[in-house]
């Protein structure tokens, strides 16, 4: 009969991963069981600790909908979300850095042009975003599809808003011949995660807050291209240091300038004060097989 304690115990299970059906889960079975094991022994794990354990990732996955994913929340705060976009989307030379995805894309958003207002109603003063996509040779990227998604004045985003139908600060459009791209949206400002779940309960315990500094959510893509998936963050915005799920990198921090009432860029006049953002996104090729 088995009587295991320790590393004897720690050693049983790993080999009980030994037939696994992939070398890759095996692999990646093993060294989470290895881990497991160290931190309990480590932290001395009691028993009352362990259950709320288990009673915390039960409730997180109790509040999972088809419209809310607990669970990435946790490993947004936790900074796991930003680990993995770091081990997949290492810094290429050049190339704009990768941040979350976050929970609030929806794919197929509605099609601009440029020149548009993403806006569609939202609440926010208005803000001319511009930029160009370029390769890291530095050429100009014509039609580069971006997707671009952002809260609003209340710090919302439109799928967080039940009472209204259309989408609001969120659509797709291409970049011109010169890989140009200009919209019109609200100026970001800095919102909570959801923390009404358990997640907030972890954040509350820790004396952590839920804030996350204003910034524009981009997806830019191009056959041939790597993906991007990055924010562009406001500077200046008083959460840049204490972001809930570590997702500013400093080359993603761009000036939100404010104008007085008058001519806007696209040569329009507005009678209400504006913001304006710039930024350039640098897209790697694609890697190739095997990379
Ligand atoms: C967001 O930026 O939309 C976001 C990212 C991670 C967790 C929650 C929200
Ligand atoms: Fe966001």
């Amino acid at each position: 009969m088995r009587d295991l304690a320790g590393d004897r115990l720690t050693n049983e299970v790993l080999a009980s991963f030994d037939g696994a059906t992939t070398a890759r889960f095996q692999a990646v079975m093993q060294n989470l069981v290895e881990h497991l094991h160290a931190f309990a022994r480590e932290v001395n794990l009691t028993e009352d600790e362990w259950a709320a354990g288990i009673e915390f990732l039960t409730r997180t996955g109790q509040t999972c909908t088809d419209t809310r994913q607990e669970f990435i929340l946790f490993s947004d705060t936790l900074g796991l979300s930003m680990q993995v976009v770091g081990i997949n989307h290492p810094a290429k030379a050049g190339a704009t850095e990768s941040t979350v995805l976050g929970p609030f894309f929806v794919p197929n958003a509605p099609l601009y042009r440029n020149g548009d207002n993403l806006a569609n109603g939202a609440p926010g003063e208005p803000c001319f975003v511009s930029g160009q996509v370029r390769t890291t040779s530095d050429e100009p990227l014509a039609g580069a599809h971006l997707e671009v998604w952002q809260a609003d004045d209340d710090g919302l985003y439109d799928v967080q808003r039940d009472s209204l139908g259309g989408a609001q600060n969120r659509g797709q459009l291409d970049t011109d011949e010169q890989g140009r791209f200009w919209f019109w949206s609200v100026k970001p400002v800095p919102y909570p995660i959801p923390h009404d779940g358990p997640v907030g309960a972890m954040l509350t315990a820790a004396g952590r807050s839920p804030m996350r500094p204003a910034h524009i959510h981009f997806r830019v893509t191009k056959p041939g291209y790597a993906p991007l998936i990055t924010h562009v963050f406001v500077a200046g915005d008083p959460y840049l240091d204490a972001d809930a799920v570590f997702g500013v990198k400093e080359s993603l921090i761009a000036a939100f300038e404010r104008h007085e009432p008058g001519l806007v860029p696209d040569g329009s006049e507005l009678s209400q004060p504006f913001y304006t953002v710039h930024y350039g996104f640098v897209l790697a090729p694609a890697p190739g097989p095997g990379q």
